[in-house]
């Protein structure tokens, strides 16, 4: 059923108003036609005996054991004249059934009337009395009383008149009954205008809610009104503030993705800026030999960072794209270390730093290739920050349920500011980007992104007595 809870709560109220005025007008006359028949009924009764008895008098009187002519005569009359004060029409029949007198007009006198039930009743000596519906509604009702005489029933008297019936009341209240009709139409709507206006002004509260939710998110609602409404509310603002959230998080998204692509092409420039540099000047035929090699140097080693930069970022990307792709198995975390230190040993011997391992870990479940490059990146940056003739540690240990890696280094350590920074990616300190040397920032990314696929977590600080420390914590296998 379509249309607005206004039409549909008009026609349930005028339903509901025309069925129970309609049933309690019909009850109520019912009630009324009832008590009219009982009080018509006493009355007839009383007439009818009265005139019986004064009837039967009269006969014991004159000594006859009949109604006869000169009676009838004189009744008739007597009848007419009471007739005509009330409505009711009192005729006496003899034994016969036939009518002798009559009070009413135009006259009956003549009519046989012993069909009837009630004046058959009579004439057998027992009171009779019948209702019956006239052709224009109303209701008929007749009592014929016994006249007795010498013992002997000698004729009836017999009495009617009419009253209201339902039909009738209906058709003569017919106006009034339409103005109850009316008021009840009126009442209704007025309480439907009330009752929707109380109920859906919530409802329309929320409309122009959720048509403002569009542009800001930021929109609530009160929860007001019955209890439907307000769960109603309360559902809108939960999706609304799921909405906000995940626009806030698709925000901070898109502003991460414009940064990493502007990093990554500010990456790219400077290699590409040094080799098309020693390019142009190669061209330039007034070059030395000596210079001529040093340009070409330049070309390879720039060429190879470009190479180094893209490396780095398939890397990241397969490592934070994978899942349960790493072929995992259990790794002796001071293999993977020693491995590490080994690999590394060349540059950190050029930087005049020493690289040692101790301790033991439990073992983990991983990947050996990744967690020893985790150890190559973080010596790296030790070694890289460490002045020569400094020493760097990688102390490994066991926690509760954790496989536990430390590398600490004697460098400057990393000021306070930057420690929330560093793990991403193409992050470094304002220092590092002075210097030439370094990478891209991107070490640090790729170690967090295999540390976090391993289940496993990695924090930085500095010593107290100076230098910086990274500690990895990966789970560990039980037994
Ligand atoms: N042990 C350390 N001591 C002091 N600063 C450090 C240390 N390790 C990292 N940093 C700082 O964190 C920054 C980010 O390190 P990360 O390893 O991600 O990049 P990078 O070493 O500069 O370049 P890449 O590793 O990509 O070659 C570094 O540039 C440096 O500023
Ligand atoms: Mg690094």
């Amino acid at each position: 059923m379509r249309g607005s809870i206004r039409t549909r709560l008009l026609a349930a109220f005028l339903l509901v108003a025309v069925a129970a005025a309609a049933a309690l007008s019909i009850y109520s006359l019912a009630v009324v036609e009832a008590y009219g028949v009982r009080r018509l009924q006493e009355r007839l009764d009383t007439e009818a005996r009265v005139s019986a008895g004064l009837l039967s008098a009269a006969i014991g009187t004159i000594g006859t054991t009949h109604v006869g002519p000169s009676l009838a005569a004189a009744t008739s009359r007597a009848l007419k004249q009471a007739g005509a004060e009330t409505a009711t029409r009192i005729i006496v029949v003899d034994s016969t059934g036939r009518v002798v007198a009559d009070g009413g007009t135009p006259s009956v006198i003549g009519s046989v009337y012993s069909a009837r039930p009630e004046i058959r009743s009579a004439l057998r000596g027992t009171e009779g009395s019948a209702t019956r519906s006239l052709s224009n509604g109303r209701l008929a009702l007749f009592v014929a009383v016994p006249i007795s005489a010498g013992g002997h029933v000698v004729g009836a008297t017999y009495v009617s008149s009419t009253t209201f019936s339902v039909a009738t009341l209906l058709r003569d209240y017919r106006g009034q009954l339409a103005l109850v009709a009316l008021a009840f139409l009126l009442a209704a709507l007025v309480l439907t205008e009330v009752l929707t206006r109380w109920l859906t002004r919530p409802l329309r509260d929320l409309q122009v809610s959720a048509r403002r939710l569009a542009t800001d998110h930021s929109v609530r609602v009160r929860p007001v009104g019955p209890r439907e409404t307000r769960e109603l509310a309360a559902a809108f603002n939960q999706l609304a503030e799921e909405i906000e959230t995940s626009s806030d998080e698709l925000h901070e998204e898109e502003r991460r993705k414009s940064r990493f692509v502007s990093d990554v092409s500010h990456e790219l420039r400077s290699p590409l800026t040094g080799i098309r540099l020693a390019a142009e000047t190669l061209l330039d035929n007034e070059v030395g030999a000596e210079d001529q090699q040093r340009f070409l140097a330049t070309i390879i080693r720039e060429a190879d960072r470009l190479t180094g930069l893209a490396n780095d970022l398939l890397e990241l990307q397969r490592i934070e794209g994978a899942t349960g792709e790493l072929p995992l198995g259990r790794v002796d975390l001071r293999r993977a270390a020693t491995l590490a230190v080994e690999a590394n040993d060349p540059v950190a011997a050029d930087r005049g730093v020493a690289v040692t391992v101790e301790g033991r870990a439990p073992e983990v479940l991983g990947a050996a290739d990744r967690l020893q490059q985790v150890v190559g990146n973080l010596v790296d940056n030790a070694t890289r920050h460490t002045p020569a003739g400094g020493h760097v540690r990688v102390i490994l240990s066991g926690e509760a349920g954790w496989a536990v890696l430390r590398v600490v280094d004697e460098g400057p350590g990393i000021p306070p500011a930057d420690l929330a920074n560093l793990f991403e990616r193409f992050w470094r300190a304002q220092y590092s980007r002075d210097r030439a040397t370094g990478g891209a920032g991107l070490g640090l990314a790729i170690v967090r992104a295999i540390v976090a696929s391993h289940g496993g977590t990695i924090e930085a600080a500095n010593r107290p007595e100076g230098g910086a420390a990274f500690t990895v914590r990966l789970p560990s296998l039980r037994d």
